[in-house]
């Protein structure tokens, strides 16, 4: 299949995986890369940026594919060293990225002037316009039912994607919800040209994360996922346990005078604690709704060969309903 998407990131499949805390290493970008997918190394999780250069010398080595690396502009308790973070992505030979959390201005024209293709995720038209009138080469747009930070307009996709087309000149992927071949030809229906997934990759084979994190996603519904913070304006879709609950009821309890130190325990410096080690309940991780539709922990291969079996079947029952009519 091709689309503006894989022309422009020189990739087989239309599929990427975006950029997650503690499971976007190099095993991670590199399965999904090696199976014709764009896969992504999560530059933030990286502690130092000469880390960094190492986990991406790391990728080269486990892939001759193109991959990326995510940039989030997120409110951090420390402020990360961007300019040595886009530096170890300019020599490391890069050639996409994925920019999210705030607008990417800044960290642009570096990426620009160095060749590097650049993806914005953006949960609003709005924002995706701003990437556009900035130079972006394309954006994903993050409908409501995202894991992570689905902003705060909570716009669900069946109304965003086509919003997007509507409003967009430059290409998007659809992300947020998305699982399976079903989600790609309805993303490619409203006007976006391949999708963006996150928790369907932590269940696979190849995601560096503890097996308690595959086995979560499996186990659970769609109907357990929270979203936090929102008081804060940070809102952060995440899969109930206990430190969610609690974290909740101090947010109901606080209300407007709920400050980030309240939460702290529950958010601060978990990820190592949960994808690392398997403590399922240590604190609040990102998950997306789509949890009700991962089953099953296939290698990266398999799935996105699926999806692409399942597009190429759906698109033949779609065409036969319409010759029918
Ligand atoms: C565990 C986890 C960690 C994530 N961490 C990041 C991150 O550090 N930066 C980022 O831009 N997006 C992050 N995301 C969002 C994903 O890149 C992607 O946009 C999102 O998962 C799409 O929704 P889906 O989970 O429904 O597929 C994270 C998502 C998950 C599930």
């Amino acid at each position: 299949m091709k689309t503006a998407i894989t022309e422009l990131f020189g990739i087989e499949h239309p599929i990427i995986q975006g950029g997650m805390h503690y499971v976007g290493f190099a095993e991670m970008a590199a399965a999904v890369s090696n199976a014709g997918g764009l896969g992504t190394i999560t530059g933030l999780t990286q502690k130092t940026p000469q880390d960094l250069a190492n986990e991406i010398a790391k990728c080269r080595d486990m892939t001759d594919k193109p991959f990326a690396v995510n940039v989030t502009f997120l409110p951090t308790v420390n402020a990360p060293d961007y300019p040595a973070i886009i530096k170890a992505i300019i020599e490391g030979g890069v050639k996409a990225v994925e920019t999210a959390g705030n607008n990417p201005v800044q960290v642009l024209p570096y990426l620009k002037d160095a060749g590097i293709k650049v993806i914005h995720k953006c949960t609003s038209v709005r924002h995706a316009l701003k990437a556009q009138e900035i130079g972006c080469d394309a954006v994903s747009v993050d409908g409501f039912e995202c894991g992570g930070h689905p902003g705060e307009d909570d716009i669900p996709n069946f109304i965003l994607l086509p919003r997007a087309a509507d409003e967009l000149e430059i290409p998007f992927v659809s992300s947020g919800g998305m699982a399976d071949g079903r989600s790609l030809v309805a993303s490619l229906a409203m006007g976006a040209a391949g999708m963006n997934m996150g928790t369907r990759f932590i269940a696979t084979k190849e995601a560096p994360v503890h097996e308690n994190v595959k086995q979560a996603i499996v186990d659970a519904s769609e109907l357990d996922t929270r979203l936090v913070m929102r008081p804060l304006r940070n809102t952060e879709r995440v899969m109930t346990n206990d430190a969610v609950e609690r974290l909740l009821e101090k947010e109901k309890r606080l209300g407007d005078e709920l400050k980030f130190e309240d939460i702290i325990e529950e958010v601060a410096g978990v990820y190592p604690r949960i994808m690392m080690e398997g403590n399922m309940d240590a604190g609040a991780w990102s998950c997306g709704m789509v949890a009700g539709l991962v089953n099953d922990i296939p290698t990266c291969k398999e799935l996105i060969d699926r999806i692409m079996a399942e597009a190429d079947e759906v698109l033949a029952r779609v065409g036969g309903y319409q010759n029918a009519a």
